[in-house]
């Protein structure tokens, strides 16, 4: 490619090519994906006029001491490490805004998407063919090295009919992670961003507040390289997640919803133990109500891990022990912030079952704010 600028030239940097392109490599856990990966992104573009910004969320094998020895002998590529956050979506808004050059991609750091794709996808938003390059695992002529998932052809026709809805572009692949803009369009988007489960591109798109023109390519897409995936494929819930974040999300926040959800079925979760120990085991009140408090929590640790913070889920055995301790301990604070509210609402003569229910809502904010600060750590 030819990056000459003639901005560059006058200043007499006429030699070096002038940036245009950023690749934004979300990392958590991909140490000995990464140096492979630079070589197959300059086969493809050649030797200048792109960097790497590899975003890396203090993954515990070192992925951000290797990109920094990789950085240390090749200044194209960059390194942002995050410490105390979490999630791919939230990663490659932090390369949007970390980048000067005027387009950028975010593509999977583990070699599933092809980088040869990557000078097509820039010629066609230079030449204005599309807003947004999108790499389509199932775009005519595209195909999949990894199959055993049945479930995804079958749900992509309602998904796909959801994302229309959401964005006004058809899109053959709505959850492809591998995707190309102008950064100044990714930058002016973000605020609108949820920045959570719901997918990066499909929430580029659906805030955007004119239909955006999307090329897709299609994509060979390969099996990962070396380590594993860290996101499941619950393809459905992230939709449902994404669809209600721009319809009611602004009024409750899709987290909140789900907390407030889970905690629900914490209840239920808390009576059925708690008869079940009265009842069949015949212990103390006190004894049955304490285990049904602790079952409970435990639960709703369980279930928050796995569902409300699913982009940024706690794994292996410490640090989910961890994350329980920590989610217990903030309820304990939020159960006491809910019997201070609810009695002192009642004493004041506010009806019982009002009073109560205060305290419950006081109690679950309170909770939530404490355990997404602390717990799974925002
Ligand atoms: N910084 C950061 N933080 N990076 C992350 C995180 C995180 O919390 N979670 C995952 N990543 C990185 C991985 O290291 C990898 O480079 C990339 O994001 C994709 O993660 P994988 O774990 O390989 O995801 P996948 O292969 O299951 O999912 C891919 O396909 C989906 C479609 O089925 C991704 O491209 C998804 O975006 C895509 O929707
Ligand atoms: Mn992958």
């Amino acid at each position: 490619m030819d990056m000459t600028h003639p901005e560059a030239a006058k200043s007499g940097a006429s030699t070096a090519q002038v940036l245009e392109l950023a690749i934004i490599l979300p990392t958590l856990n991909e140490r000995g994906n990464l140096a492979p990966l630079v070589e197959r992104i300059e086969a493809a573009l050649g030797q200048g006029g792109w960097e790497v910004l590899i975003v890396d969320d203090n993954s515990a094998d070192g992925t951000a001491d290797e990109a920094r020895r990789i950085a240390l002998i090749d200044p194209r590529v960059r390194v942002i490490q995050r410490i105390g956050r979490r999630g791919l979506a939230s990663a490659a808004i932090e390369g949007f805004c970390a980048t000067a050059a005027p387009y950028c991609a975010v593509m999977d750091a583990d070699h599933q998407h092809d980088p040869a794709l990557l000078p097509l996808m820039l010629d066609a938003l230079k030449s204005g063919e599309g807003e947004v390059a999108v790499a389509s695992r199932f775009a005519e002529g595209a195909s999949m090295e990894e199959w055993g998932r049945p479930d995804r052809e079958k749900l992509s026709g309602a998904a796909n009919a959801l994302a229309r809805k959401l964005t006004g572009v058809e899109l053959s692949d709505p959850m492809s992670g591998y995707f190309m803009l102008s950064s100044d369009t990714a930058r002016k988007l973000v605020p609108g961003l949820s920045g959570i489960g719901f997918k990066i591109l499909l929430d580029l798109l659906a805030t955007s507040d004119k239909p955006m023109k999307v090329k897709e390519f299609p994509l060979n897409f390969s099996a990962r390289r070396e380590g594993e995936s860290k996101l499941d494929r619950a393809i459905a819930f992230d939709f449902l997640a994404g669809l209600y974040d721009k319809t009611f999300g602004k009024v409750i926040p899709t987290r909140f919803a789900l907390f407030g959800t889970v905690g629900a079925m914490g209840v239920v979760v808390h009576m059925a133990v708690l008869s079940l120990i009265l009842f069949w085991v015949g212990e103390a009140f006190t004894v049955a109500q304490a285990i049904a408090v602790l079952s409970a929590m435990s639960f709703n640790f369980w279930l928050n891990n796995w569902l409300t913070y699913r982009d940024q889920r706690l794994k292996g055995t410490s640090a989910v022990l961890k994350g329980w301790a920590g989610f217990c301990l903030t309820c304990a604070v939020g159960g006491f912030a809910n019997v201070a509210v609810a009695t002192l609402l009642e004493s004041r003569g506010l009806y019982w079952f009002i009073a109560a229910l205060a305290g419950i809502i006081v109690g679950s904010v309170w909770n939530y704010a404490l355990s997404s600060r602390f717990v799974w750590g925002r």
